[in-house]
């Protein structure tokens, strides 16, 4: 069947199966930032934001998505533009192997469209399902709290 959805902004017309993933759509358009983990919906790893809200996209059927907005880390930022989060994440030494990172971006941007000025409990709270092997998550909390005091004090575009 042909779907229609916006991806990071830009409209996309695609054929997919009725029981394809997004997690397989999205890597097949090129978004190599959607990683695979368990593939069961464990890890976090393929987090993406439908309509704002993450969502696993190895649990996601991609007709599921049809008129709806899907974003990934490819449209947060750049490497010759990242997103603050990103630099939040590079700045507080967040990133490890990184297999983790984007799913982790992408929650914790949900994160603070809701809630601006988490504490550090919070931010641990809404990214109990992201998991990273590496860092041990105390980095990852300063990261996030990090682009959190970035954003209120206006430097988010
Ligand atoms: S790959 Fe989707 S939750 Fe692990
Ligand atoms: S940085 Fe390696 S899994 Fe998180």
């Amino acid at each position: 069947m042909k779907i229609y959805f916006e991806l990071n902004g830009k409209p996309q017309y695609v054929e997919v199966e009725a029981g394809e993933s997004l997690l397989s759509l999205l890597r097949r358009l090129g978004m190599k930032s959607v990683k695979e983990g368990c593939g069961t919906g464990e890890c976090g790893t393929c987090t993406v934001l439908l309509e704002g809200k993450p969502v696993r996209s190895c649990l996601t059927f991609a007709p599921k998505v049809q008129g709806k907005r899907v974003t990934t880390l490819e449209g947060l930022g750049t490497l010759e533009d990242p997103h603050p989060l990103q630099r939040a994440f590079v700045e507080a030494g967040a990133v490890q192997c990184g297999f983790c990172t984007p799913g982790m971006i992408l929650t914790a941007y949900a994160l603070l469209q809701e809630n601006p000025d988490p504490t550090p409990h919070e931010v641990r709270e809404y990214l109990v399902g992201n998991l990273c092997r590496c860092t041990g998550y105390v980095k990852i909390v300063d990261a996030v709290l990090l682009a959190a005091q970035w954003k209120r004090e206006g430097q988010w575009r």
